[in-house]
């Protein structure tokens, strides 16, 4: 039987991410993977496929409607999906490949199979050869699954989730996306873009629920403009399979044909069939592994990170989680700053947030300034015939501290690093105002928020 310091339930980001910092830090680690690849959800059918798919779309749409506005003619642009495919299933195998790799390098077993606690310190791994192995301490990284509505029964063929949406093998004449959150509007643009109707209904009066207002007004907009059809208030009450379609019911309204319907309406903590009742791990009322400020369970010696224990359901959340957690255990010290989680939509243009919303700030009753910064304004976004979106950045009024910054334009997703790594070492809007930033970038859009703090933009 084997023992190991640490063992690691589950190969996601938090999972293998948490192994090999363990292993960094001298113990002997196991992780438990049950799906043949490596990776979690995001590598496998989440994060890295659904860009690949967002990217080769983008390309494509930018072949058939914008290269020729710059002066690069095409021709006989056409799709070939099966190839688009194809770079998908290559970057998600490579990727997983990679883990396998560093699990070598850092010295981390790997137990293909699916575990069961049977009690606090033993597990069952059910696989192509069934072990036993027990350990010091467990970290269970279960992650999360798509969940649906009442009346609603995913098959991943007609009404797919996430994971079938990736894989549709033609494109739907019609697609009806079910929530307007993340995964709503990123999988609704990348097949809009390759030629589908796309009807969103969302329950709420607005999109993107929890983000910035603004921001989530401007992107509404902005899909709008690119042929999204937006039912909004619309509370989606069935989905009935037809002949060769869907029948999509809404409360108070014509039902809506459809032939291909997406469900993302939210994800759900994976804690079933994992023994967890015999380890003696008890769940919160919502149903997610309860932890204490150290990620320690119910049971002595059994932590838990990432998606199962709920908050932001995001790869890069449960990363740091998973290291903060060993290096807790391991060091003494472990820490995660939670107001300083970046989040990004991969739409095109991009949605990228950290800190604080105006409504939360007004809702703690904090007195901020505002600052903002369109890329219209923008030297560069107009050299690359993109100038869509704006930076905001919101700062407490007598600090100056910056607490939230929100960005919709081009590669936001990346100028909102810049943003994390100011608040994370306590930065005023000044502070940035006052960094020399490369002339011409995106990123001077950032420097120019934060004058328009202190009313001193200099471009506007
Ligand atoms: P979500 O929570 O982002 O959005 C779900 C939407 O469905 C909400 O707007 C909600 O109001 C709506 N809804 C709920 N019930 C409804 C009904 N009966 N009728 C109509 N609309 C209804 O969830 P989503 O998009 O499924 O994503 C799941 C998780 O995956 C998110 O927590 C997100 O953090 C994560 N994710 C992150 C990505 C990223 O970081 N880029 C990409 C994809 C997913």
């Amino acid at each position: 039987m084997a023992h190991h310091d640490l063992v690691v339930i589950g190969g996601g980001p938090a999972g293998y991410i948490a192994a090999i910092r363990a292993a960094q830090l001298g113990k002997n680690v196991a992780c438990v993977e049950r799906e043949p690849l490596l990776g979690g959800t995001c590598l496998r059918v989440g994060c890295i496929p659904s860009k690949a798919m967002l990217e080769s779309s983008h390309l494509y749409e930018q072949a058939r409607h914008d290269l020729a506005d710059r002066g690069v003619a095409v021709e006989g642009v056409s799709l070939d999906l099966p190839k688009m495919h194809t770079h998908r299933t290559t970057t998600v195998q490579t990727l997983a490949g990679g883990i396998v790799g560093l699990f070598e390098k850092n010295g981390v077993a790997h137990y293909a199979g699916h575990a069961t606690f049977t009690d606090g310190k033993t597990i069952r791994v059910a696989g192509e050869e069934d072990r036993t192995v027990t350990a010091d301490a467990f970290l269970v990284c279960t992650g999360s699954t798509p969940s649906t509505l009442p009346g609603i029964e995913i098959d991943e063929e007609r009404v797919v989730s996430s994971t079938g949406a990736l894989e549709f093998d033609e494109v739907p004449k019609r697609l009806v996306v079910i929530g307007a959150g993340y995964i709503g509007l990123e999988l609704g643009t990348v097949w809009r873009r390759l030629g589908a109707e796309v009807i969103v209904l969302e329950y709420l009066d607005r999109i993107l629920p929890g983000m910035d207002k603004d921001l989530a007004r401007e992107a509404l907009k902005v899909c709008k403009r690119q042929g999204l059809d937006f039912r909004l208030k619309t509370k989606v009450t069935g989905v009935e399979t037809t002949g060769d379609g869907c029948r999509v019911s809404v409360e108070g309204g014509d039902p809506i044909e459809a032939d291909r319907v997406l469900v993302a309406v939210g994800r759900k903590p994976n804690t079933e069939n994992l023994g967890l009742d015999a380890a003696g791990v008890a769940l919160t009322d919502r149903g997610f592994i309860e932890v204490d400020d150290h990620w320690q369970t119910s049971a002595a010696n059994i932590y838990a990170v990432g998606d199962v224990v709920g908050g932001a359901m995001l790869a890069h959340k449960a990363e740091e989680e998973g290291v903060a957690c060993v290096e807790r255990l391991y060091s003494g010290y472990g820490h995660i700053d939670y107001d300083i989680i970046p989040g990004v939509v991969y739409t095109e243009p991009e949605i990228a947030t950290v800190g604080k919303t105006e409504e939360q700030l007004k809702d703690a009753g904090v007195k901020y300034r505002k600052g903002k910064f369109p890329f219209a304004a923008s030297g560069r976004a107009r050299a690359m015939g993109d100038t869509t979106g704006f930076v905001k950045v919101l700062a407490d009024a007598e600090t100056d501290r910056i607490l939230g910054v929100h960005m919709i334009g081009a590669h936001v997703g990346e100028l909102i690093a810049e943003a994390g790594a100011a608040m994370q070492f306590g930065a005023s809007s000044e502070d940035v105002a006052r960094t020399c930033h490369a002339h011409p970038t995106l990123s001077e859009a950032f420097k120019e928020a934060c004058l328009a703090v202190d009313g001193r933009t200099l471009n506007l």
